[in-house]
């Protein structure tokens, strides 16, 4: 049932790490040929896209975030010919396919930054990033005192005594957006790939393009950083508010120039979307990103972070819902994601994590699932030596980074690496991830598998369900979440450690997160930690 004209609104999108997802090659590494074998599996849990994080030419010094050709496919994960073939295989399975685009920076490998670095301070090839004198007498002192994102300084000096700003890794040099020419360069890319056939794109680091004030301090750099690192809890709350409302170089308003012309772009093509990526505060300026003439989506970081409580459930989920409102655009619900720790592990319980993905699945707009949540994989686990993610490498370990939710899927229980590749995968799986085994859940009526495959197939032909319909929250007792989608649909959550029960107008039990639910009479029975869809 269509519920509105624009596929995206409200899409199941099926995020794919892909050196992860499934390795055909038997390399160790995932690859393309991997997602295509895996289309039917991907078919069959009722999503509506894949989006694949970056397949493009690269070193590989941030999970393939940082890009040496953006207008290629890395030789790890297979050929422009295999792109084109994931995209009709997908297409021809009914599956829109959406790809990573990253404009925050390139890598150092990329044929600008090698003219760069051969090139003259003050000449146009150094003009495409950000390179400035050093201060201090001879100028041995980073040009202001910004952080990496990934722990240490954010610039690093060349031997002729430049300095080039990165946010992230020192391979990753960032990309001016002041140049005319880096603007023509990505229209090229996102032509390259519309083109192509893909469906969309997801942006990375979206609200970083701008900086503003390269030359001055910044009062308290180092818990900035901690601030911007999503899964830490080093800071408060409120030093997270304070510090992310005032940044010199995420969130400043010309960037929206940017998306403007993008748009345009996407506008000359058929149902395309972009969904942005922004941890902005307050989180009324995501509506910004998301006005009419920009992108379509963007990203809330808040169930990110979420806890297991109502009332904070309850005030995240409606601040996003009317903020987006504001420009008429859908939210967007993600519970996990390559960069933070998977729900089960964070919440440190099946049975929470089903509860929440029950409740978010009933939200109005966009459903993102990471792929292996819907297994209900916990994080995997490895010594540091054995850790890829610059996180983890730069600060040696202080800090584990992000690659516990990066691990293989398994897909067998019985095959060597569980199914995933024949050669030893290139992070290592935890022995437990057999009881989470893609063909073992299949098989398994109460598995989380078929839990998730329940739920999104409610969700695509309930009439309440999924759309932009409106959304009332109910008076409840603490710890209870209960809200009515029109027509016909009361969810209710207990985020206690006791069952509860409420009265309550309805017809019946439609879904539940798990065992012992009861609707007599019109008195709901709701054990511990558990979400209950039922039809009014
Ligand atoms: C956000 C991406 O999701 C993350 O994985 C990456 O490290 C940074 N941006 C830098 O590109």
């Amino acid at each position: 049932m269509m519920k509105h004209d624009s596929w995206w609104r409200d899409a199941v999108i099926y995020q794919i790490y892909p050196r992860s997802f499934r390795d055909a090659n038997g390399d160790g590494e995932g690859d393309l040929a991997g997602v295509i074998e895996g289309l039917p599996y991907l078919a069959s849990l009722g999503i509506d896209a894949i989006w694949l994080s970056p397949i493009y030419r690269s070193p590989n010094n941030d999970g393939f975030y940082d890009v040496a050709d953006p207008r290629d496919i890395d030789p790890l994960f297979g050929t422009l010919a295999d792109a084109e073939l994931l995209i009709k295989e997908a297409h021809a399975a009914g599956l829109k396919v959406i790809f990573d685009i990253i404009p925050n920076h390139f890598s150092s490998d990329h044929i600008w930054f090698q003219e760069a670095m051969r090139a003259a301070p003050g000449s146009a090839a150094r003009a495409r990033f950000h390179f400035y004198d050093g201060r201090g007498e001879s100028g041995e002192l980073t040009p202001n005192n910004w952080n990496s994102l990934f722990t240490g300084p954010a610039w690093t000096r060349l031997p002729d005594g430049q300095w080039y700003l990165h946010l992230f890794d020192s391979s990753q040099p960032d990309l001016n957006w002041d140049n005319p020419e880096v603007h023509a360069d990505f229209e090229k890319t996102l032509r390259f790939w519309l083109d192509l056939g893909i469906d969309g794109f997801r942006i990375d680091v979206s609200h970083g393009l701008v900086k503003e004030d390269i030359l001055v301090d910044h009062r308290d750099p180092d818990l900035l950083t901690k601030a911007l690192r999503i899964d830490t809890t080093d800071v408060t709350a409120e030093q997270r508010a304070d510090l992310l409302s005032d940044m010199p170089f995420f969130d400043r308003d010309g960037v929206h120039e940017i998306y403007r012309e993008w748009r345009k772009i996407f506008n000359e093509y058929k149902d395309r979307m972009t969904v942005g990526e922004a941890f902005v505060y307050p989180t009324s300026r995501l509506a910004n990103y998301v006005r009419p003439d920009e992108l379509h989506q963007i990203f809330n970081f808040d169930f990110l972070l979420i806890e297991w409580d109502a009332a904070k459930i309850r005030e995240a989920a409606s601040r996003v819902i009317s903020e987006l409102a504001t420009v008429g655009a859908p939210p967007t619900w993600a519970l996990n994601n390559h960069d933070s720790p998977r729900l089960v592990s964070r919440l440190g319980s099946l049975a929470k994590a089903r509860a929440l993905a029950l409740l978010t699945a009933a939200l109005p707009g966009s459903l993102y699932i990471y792929q292996g949540e819907e297994l209900g994989l916990p994080d995997g686990d490895m010594p540091v030596s054995a850790r890829k993610d610059p996180i983890a490498i730069r600060s040696k370990g202080a800090d584990l980074g992000r690659d516990g939710c990066r691990v293989p899927l398994p897909w067998s229980a019985h095959q060597p690496h569980f199914g995933f590749s024949s050669h030893t995968p290139w992070l290592p799986q935890m022995s437990s991830y057999g009881d989470y085994a893609i063909e073992s859940e299949v098989s398994d009526p109460e598995s989380s598998l078929n839990f998730y495959k329940k739920t999104l197939e409610i969700r695509k032909h309930h009439p309440a369900l999924g759309g932009e319909g409106q959304i009332t929250f109910l008076e409840s007792e603490p710890g209870v979440l209960a809200f009515t989608r029109v027509p016909g649909l009361v969810v209710v959550a207990n985020t206690t450690d006791g069952s509860i029960q409420m009265k309550l107008e309805a017809q019946s039990i439609l879904h539940q997160s798990g065992h012992g639910v009861n609707y007599v009479a019109d008195l709901l029975d709701l054990p511990a930690h558990t979400t209950v869809w039922l039809q009014r």
